[in-house]
């Protein structure tokens, strides 16, 4: 087909995404898909022929910016019609999966449904919607197959960093947790399938890969011949790919860090010395309401443990206050552990009662007020954290992989083995490589450095050359 004919073909698919870091690889994924049907990526809603919100639902908020922005989109879809364009809007992720029937009636005008394992259908799904017959299709039955086994290769962009589900699905039911539903039954992908990802994403140019799962430390995938792997040795042979520098994985659960994925934090370099390891409390009768299957001093002890093996470990978590029942005291200990582990970043959560879940139904829940106070104080306590762990790099060289431009001319931003984002001055060529970078400040959300000339990172491209 001559390339006049693709471009008339060429239509422009708006995805926006809501949630966790497993619904921007989903979201991606999604345009791999449409990228052949002749959907190309566009960032605004107006003259798109399709839109997809890709939603969450794990906190009530989350939920409700769906059917707010699809108010928006009506407006926009009958401009279009008006044009004689019939906009087709489809509704991912999450909250599809777990209301699907309640978008249908509260948005009759959306053309798709459909829950995060079927999204490798979107082809036939488009096929058979017909937005101007106004025929909604529904997909949110959990498919036996697995949406992997139909994806097309993964398109990394211009990036140097990339995604890569490993694992999908919870069977671990926290109490205030909608994901199982939502994800449905914990799920890994086999070995080979992972590598071969990874391989064709690192020919793409990505240099660093952080490895998705709802509880990615519990992954066992198929391997070659001698029965299922766990995540450390899944870790071990991705560090083999050349050209492949850093490792992360998210999000991990305390019970299932095991021995090996300890030690590989202590031998595998390109694993990056910072983890995501939430504890949502630190009381023990709160973790166990919340149904966690672990004590705060269980939690403790597994940090202590990944601190022995891999002793410049940083930390990141997950908090939420307010669950039913959380008396005083209960939060009270969870600043003490907060104050006992020391965490370079933390996110921190009101409880927010999800429909179908065990602790909505509970008569304990906690005010309002109560809510508000408690997630104030624990705020101030982790972002002092943050900032004097922000601080205390001052001083220190780290090498920063180049991600964009800053907002100043001449500014580049790339992210530290700690995630953290680090600002400084440099030539545009250092974009997507490792560098070398003296981190002279540290900030609440930032550093900030500059370039060590004469210097040559491991993996990195020698600065000498870089800058000359
Ligand atoms: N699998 C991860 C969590 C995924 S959800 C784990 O087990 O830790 C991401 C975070 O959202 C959770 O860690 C929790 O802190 C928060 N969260 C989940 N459900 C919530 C709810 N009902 N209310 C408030 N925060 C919630
Ligand atoms: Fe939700 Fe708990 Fe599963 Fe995490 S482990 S996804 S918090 S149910
Ligand atoms: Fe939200 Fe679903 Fe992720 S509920 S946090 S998008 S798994």
């Amino acid at each position: 087909m001559d390339s006049v004919v693709v471009a008339a073909l060429k239509k422009k698919v708006l995805i926006k995404t809501y949630g966790c870091q497993m619904n921007v690889y989903d979201s991606a994924r999604m345009a791999d898909v449409l990228a052949p049907l002749g959907y190309g990526p566009t960032d605004t809603l107006d003259g798109a022929d399709m839109v997809i919100l890709n939603t969450c639902h794990i906190r009530e908020k989350a939920s409700e910016k769906v059917f707010s922005e699809l108010g928006r989109i009506r407006a926009e879809k009958n401009r279009a019609r008006e044009r004689g364009v019939e906009m087709i809007v489809a509704v991912a992720g999450c909250v599809a999966q777990a209301e699907g029937e309640e978008i249908m009636a509260r948005a009759p005008y959306v053309d798709l449904v459909f829950g995060p394992q079927a999204y490798h259908r979107l082809p036939e799904m488009i096929a058979a919607a017909d937005p101007s017959a106004r025929h909604p299709v529904v997909d949110t039955e959990f498919p036996v197959e697995s949406k992997f086994d139909f994806l097309p290769e993964p398109s990394a962009g211009s990036n140097c960093s990339a995604f890569l589900s490993v694992q999908e699905g919870c069977d671990k039911f926290c109490s205030f947790c909608v994901v199982p539903y939502t994800r449905g039954a914990e799920y890994s992908r086999p070995v080979a399938a992972v590598l071969r990802e990874a391989r064709s994403l690192v020919s793409q140019g990505i240099s660093e890969i952080t490895l998705l799962g709802q509880n990615v430390n519990a992954y066992h995938g198929e391997g070659s011949g001698s029965g299922d792997w766990g995540l450390g040795r899944l870790i071990r042979e991705l560090a083999e790919i050349d050209g492949l520098d850093r490792i992360r994985y998210m999000t991990s659960h305390p019970l299932d860090v095991d021995d090996d994925l300890i030690s590989a934090h202590g031998e595998v370099p390109a694993l990056m010395p910072y983890l995501h390891l939430p504890v949502q409390s630190g009381s023990d009768p709160v973790l166990s309401a919340m149904n966690r299957r672990h004590t705060a001093d269980d939690y403790r002890r597994v940090v202590d443990r990944l601190r022995s093996a891999r002793p410049d470990l940083a930390f990141s978590s997950d908090f939420i206050v307010g669950h039913p029942g959380e008396s005083d005291q209960d939060f009270a200990d969870t600043l003490r552990l907060v104050s006992d582990i020391g965490y370079a970043q933390a996110y921190s959560f009101k409880y927010s009662a999800r429909p179908g879940t065990p602790a909505a139904q509970t008569t304990e829940q906690v005010p309002e007020a109560i809510k508000s106070e408690r997630l104030q104080s624990l705020q101030q306590l982790l972002g002092a954290q943050q900032l004097a762990f922000n601080q205390s790099a001052a001083g220190t060289n780290q090498d920063v992989l180049v991600e964009r431009h800053g907002n100043r001319a001449g500014q580049l931003v790339g992210r530290g083995p700690y995630m953290q984002a680090v600002h400084f001055d440099g030539p545009e060529r250092l974009l997507n490589t490792l560098v070398d970078v003296k981190i002279l400040e540290g900030f609440a959300n930032s550093l900030a450095g500059e370039v060590v000339t004469g210097v040559s990172v491991p993996g990195g491209e020698p600065i000498e050359r870089a800058i000359a």
